[in-house]
């Protein structure tokens, strides 16, 4: 077989299961998007002055591609966060791969939720740890595997537990403080994606680790700019210790070009606008209240705790055509599907944001229930 048919063999594959993904413009009310603070829908401009600042960032970090830019960036971070150091990278999904493959080593033990975002299986798959995949936030089952695994422990071979603080597809929080608790009790390492909680949650939306007071119980945590902080790129919060390790060992850091400068300026200010921005965080939690009621009662299994509304509806061809119905209706509302999900758990994934209307809500929560009707 050669290269083409093995690619034709598996797309055609992929067509007939349903899975089959293509990009296209995005077209109706925006309901997919991370954007969950309107940022990126203009709420609240950024009024930046950038225009001598070069778009490129030049080389490495370690190289020409530094500028004093991202030391204020960083020091601005790590006091939002209470952290004692922060390193900016250059998306989260480098940044998780990253962080990752640099602590863990061969032989190290890593407890995964079985819902972790891809980024951090794939990080698991190159360092090759040993692997304990518990049920998704089953404190049990991940007690379990402390308990078996620190009773045979060598003293070389350290412990992680890697989770995220909001599941980005399920929408609902990580028990943080328990599994703090658990790794304190069983000597193990805590690390926390915050990519979905940043600048939603905690004290100036600093994200739920600092929300649970649990920053100086963690070894670290990930932010990613491109979600409610409306940026693009991420950053590593951790000890002074960790960020000089990431720096000589990291090879998602010294092996690729810096954050351009210019990103840097936007950087500065969209800190202090999401420190400032309590309204949009009442906003979009209101919206979240109102959206969760209006559904109330319907025949939609709806998952999840705030802002992010999974709707499961199990098979995949039910969730493209329900998306695909909504979207003719003018919402941007997409569907869901294995692999991104487990399987006979397709979905809508519903994203709320600060500026959608009530009449907004109300009007997608109304064809969602009469769609029940018709799709379920
Ligand atoms: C939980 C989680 N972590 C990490 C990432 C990666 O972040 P980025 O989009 O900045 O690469 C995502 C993005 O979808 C995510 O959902």
């Amino acid at each position: 077989m050669s290269l083409n048919e093995r690619w034709k063999t598996t797309l055609e594959a992929l067509q007939a299961q349903n899975r089959y993904r293509s990009i296209w413009t995005s077209r109706g009310i925006d309901f997919t998007s991370n954007d969950y603070l309107g940022y990126g829908h203009g709420r609240l401009p950024l009024a930046v002055d950038a225009s001598d600042l070069p778009v490129t960032g030049m080389g490495s970090r370690l190289l020409r591609g530094h500028h004093p830019i991202w030391e204020e960036v960083e020091a601005a971070l790590a006091a939002w966060h209470g952290a004692e150091a922060v390193l900016m990278m250059t998306s989260g999904f480098v940044a998780n791969e990253g962080l990752l493959t640099t602590v863990i080593e061969p032989g190290d033990w890593v407890a995964a939720d079985e819902y972790c975002h891809a980024s951090i299986y794939e990080a698991l798959r190159v360092c090759r740890p040993r692997k304990f995949i518990y049920r998704h936030n089953d404190l049990n089952h991940l007690e379990e595997g402390l308990k078996k695994e620190s009773a045979t422990r060598s003293p070389q071979r350290e412990m992680f537990i890697v989770t995220e603080s909001m599941f980005s597809m399920d929408g609902d929080l990580a028990p943080l403080c328990q599994i703090v608790e658990l790794a304190e009790r069983y000597g193990a390492y805590v690390i926390v994606d915050e990519a979905h909680s940043t600048g939603c949650y905690g004290p100036n939306g600093s994200g739920l680790v600092d929300a649970g007071q649990l920053r100086s119980r963690v070894l670290a945590t990930v932010h990613t700019g491109g979600k409610a902080l409306g940026l693009c790129g991420a950053y590593i919060c951790c000890s002074s210790l960790l960020r000089d390790y990431l720096v000589n060992r990291c090879r998602h850091l010294i092996f690729t070009t810096a954050l351009p400068p210019l990103l840097g300026v936007y950087w500065r200010a969209g800190i202090q606008r999401v420190m400032q921005d309590d309204a949009g965080r009442e906003l979009l939690f209101e919206n979240a209240r109102k959206f969760r009621t209006a559904l109330y009662g319907s025949a939609w299994d709806v998952r999840g705790d705030a802002y992010i509304v999974p709707i499961v509806v199990g098979e995949d061809q039910r969730a493209v055509r329900l998306a695909a119905h909504l979207q003719q209706k003018g919402w941007d509302v997409r569907a869901i599907r294995p692999p991104s999900v487990p399987e006979y758990t397709a979905r809508l994934r519903i994203s709320l944001h600060a500026h959608h209307s009530p009449q907004c809500l109300e009007a997608l929560a109304y064809e969602l229930r009469v769609s029940a009707r018709i799709f379920h």
